[in-house]
């Protein structure tokens, strides 16, 4: 299993690292790791939780140092989850979180007035992050060596490396650069006739929306399309919207409320407390929905039955994790003190983002032969490298940028591209004080590698 992000670029800056260069880690989508602040009503009431006694030391303290609704947040939670987090859940996570994101997820897509259908807590899992909900969902599609999943080209590298170690088919399927990083139907079905020539089955397909590490932001018409191939072709979706807050100029809309209509496809969307706003990727928190559940073949069970085997044999995912899932999907209400900062912290976080993001496209505009296709979207920029001189490629550009800046990125390969062409991903998360030390360096390196 190959894994860029983590891969030998990153490894070569940690070794520059213990030599005492400054290091910018711009190769992973860490916020926190790049100074991103964790939101304050999180901290309170998972310190309340973690040690229930500070209840009381804050209510001698005239509750100064905490809102109230914090502490109520915490009462309630604790009610509900009544063993505490030191405790096993339930294996599928605590009911109570499971019920509160089923309410998010009609929220967000307006399912009650739009008559859609319900989210249904029993077909949610609360996961140790995104991560994990796709690997046991490719583990269970995936029964032998010619099974495919179909996966976007450029690609989170989770999905490659996650097929590879379960023994099935890769099926790439490329999206376009040129139109803003979309995918096209006619591209889709290239990729999947393909398949079939080579006798691969196709399970299922994944698509990354908004994408890693393109950002690109995909329409209701892509997603219907998309829904309708799924449909025509008899295969699962793999909808990974981790980055479902991190739209900045477009709506985000959810696959979802495209299956809403086609009950044979079956749809298992992503979710993660990693992302968004809050950044919290160190506490491992994520959740599954699983709409218009599959039955396995030649069995008369679902897929939730499957699920929830493999979730029983790990017992539960990690408490914190799940909490902080309820509080990204239940925050503290808008006419509460706790609710008022907490707003405005996320604001400040996504208009930060949004303005890092320009910032950096700005500078691409000073450097010969880079190209940023596409709007805005998730936390990273996928520019061209159109200049490269003969016998180096973007690895090799990616590396000389580390040595030279401290600047960390990852090259295109990483993420697989179109033959013969290069490209970089960087995260678009440290602070505009460190862009705005580092950009113009990056500028003039760009202007003697090419040149060189
Ligand atoms: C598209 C995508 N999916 C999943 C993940 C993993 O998320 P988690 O931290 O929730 O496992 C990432 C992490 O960068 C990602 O970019």
């Amino acid at each position: 299993m190959d894994y860029a992000v983590r891969g030998p670029i990153p490894q070569r800056a940690a070794e520059l690292k213990k030599t005492g260069r400054k290091i910018i880690s711009c190769n992973i989508g860490n916020p926190q790791a790049l100074g991103q602040p964790p939101l304050s009503f999180y901290r309170q009431v998972l310190s309340i939780l973690e040690y229930p006694e500070l209840v009381e030391i804050y209510k001698g303290n005239s509750l100064s140092h905490c809102p109230e609704t914090a502490i109520e947040y915490a009462e309630y939670i604790q009610g509900e989850m009544d063993t505490g987090l030191g405790a096993y859940s339930d294996s599928k996570g605590h009911l109570f979180i499971r019920e509160a994101v089923a309410q998010f997820i009609d929220r967000r897509d307006n399912t009650l007035e739009r008559k859609g259908v319900l989210s249904d807590p029993d077909n949610i899992f609360l996961t140790d992050g995104a991560s994990e909900g796709a690997k046991n969902i490719i583990e269970l599609l995936i029964k032998d060596r010619m099974d495919g999943i179909m996966i976007p080209i450029p690609q989170y590298p989770l999905y490659s490396a996650t097929i590879r170690r379960c023994g099935g088919r890769q099926v790439n399927y490329y999206l376009n650069e040129e139109m803003g990083w979309i995918l096209t139907k006619n591209e889709l079905e290239e990729s999947y006739a393909k398949a079939q020539t080579e006798n691969i089955n196709i399970r299922a397909i994944v698509v990354i929306n908004p994408g890693n590490p393109t950002g690109a932001v995909l329409n209701k018409k892509c997603i219907d399309e998309i829904v309708s191939f799924a449909s025509e072709k008899g295969i699962a979706i793999i909808a990974d919207e981790v980055y479902q807050e991190n739209t900045y100029d477009v709506k985000f809309h959810s696959f979802a409320q495209s299956v809403w209509e086609c009950p044979e496809v079956p749809l298992f969307s992503l979710h993660s407390v990693s992302k968004g706003f809050s950044g919290e990727c160190g506490h491992r928190g994520g959740y599954l929905e699983i709409r218009n559940m599959p039955r396995l073949e030649s069995t008369n069970q679902t897929m939730n039955d499957v699920l929830f085997r493999q979730a029983s044999v790990n017992l539960c995912s990690n408490t914190v994790g799940q909490i902080l899932v309820y509080l990204m999907v239940n925050p503290p209400p808008m006419d509460s003190e706790a609710g008022k900062l907490h707003q405005t912290e996320v604001n400040t976080i996504l208009s930060q983002l949004r303005s890092k993001a320009s910032i950096i496209k700005r500078s691409f505009q000073e450097m010969d032969g880079v190209q940023c296709f596409g709007k805005v979207g998730a936390m990273y920029l996928f520019p061209r490298l159109n200049l490269l001189p003969k016998q180096k490629n973007d690895f090799d550009y990616c590396m000389a940028l580390l040595d030279s800046t401290g600047l960390t990125t990852v090259n295109g390969g990483g993420f697989g591209q179109k033959e013969g062409t290069h490209h970089l991903r960087i995260a678009f998360l440290p602070p505009k004080s460190i862009l705005e030390e580092v950009l113009p360096k990056w500028v003039d390196f760009h202007r003697n590698y090419i040149n060189s």
